[in-house]
């Protein structure tokens, strides 16, 4: 699988388009950044864009949307199988653990709740890579300061999910918020007291104090 990320959007946001090298059959991981770029570079690749990812349903990751069912109607939509959102006839709903094909490519869904309900994770085991929107950033995770945030539910999905995978895992986060654009779990560990932590109450400390410094 091959990954070209693009910056932009609303606030240092993250896109990738992702594909398949045997099938060319590519998906953008959310709508996050101005669409023109990565049209460029599909036509460019001869890819056929088949999938939209959507990490979760927060405005800033689905923002170019529209824009991208106008140029192709039979976009199929991917996200969590309870969204946010209304996503209309042509999306589909998925489930934890359930894998979904981009060509030869498998990609494995964890459900992430905790910065938002609909949060999910795109993990491609082999390629080992995982797409986290903003579960987990270079160097901290998202907050969860918003009405249908939930600090314990962050840590079950940080602690018993994300950090369960390799540690070689290459993250690839919502935005560009770290030194970084991409880090390894195991980096990542390593760097950050936001996945040191040995219990939930110390997460719950280690998040407080964070946005008490903000
Ligand atoms: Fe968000």
């Amino acid at each position: 699988m091959k990954i070209k990320t693009f910056l932009g959007g609303y606030d240092k946001n993250l896109s990738y388009l992702i594909w398949c090298e045997t099938t060319g059959l590519a998906s953008i991981v959310d709508a996050a950044v101005e669409i023109s770029e990565i049209i460029e570079f599909i036509n460019s690749r001869n890819l056929i864009l088949e999938k939209l990812f959507i990490t979760h349903s927060h405005f800033d990751h689905i923002k170019y949307l529209d824009d991208l069912t106008n140029q192709y109607p039979q976009l199929q939509l991917c996200g969590f199988n309870q969204p946010e959102e209304e996503y209309g006839d042509n999306f589909r709903g998925l489930t934890h653990h359930e894998i979904i094909p981009l060509g030869t490519e498998m990609l494995t869904i964890l459900h992430t709740p905790g910065h938002y309900p609909d949060s999910i994770c795109f993990w491609n085991k082999k390629e080992n890579c995982v797409f986290t929107g903003d579960t987990m950033f270079v160097g901290r995770t998202g907050r969860t300061i918003g009405a249908k945030s939930n600090i314990s539910m962050l840590y079950t999905s940080i602690y018993d999910n994300l950090l369960k995978l390799p540690p070689q895992t290459i993250v690839y986060s919502g935005h560009h918020y770290g030194f970084k654009k991409s880090i390894s779990l195991k980096e990542n560990i390593r760097l950050s007291s936001f996945f040191q932590c040995n219990s939930e109450i110390e997460f719950i400390q280690v998040m407080k104090k964070y946005e008490k410094n903000r």
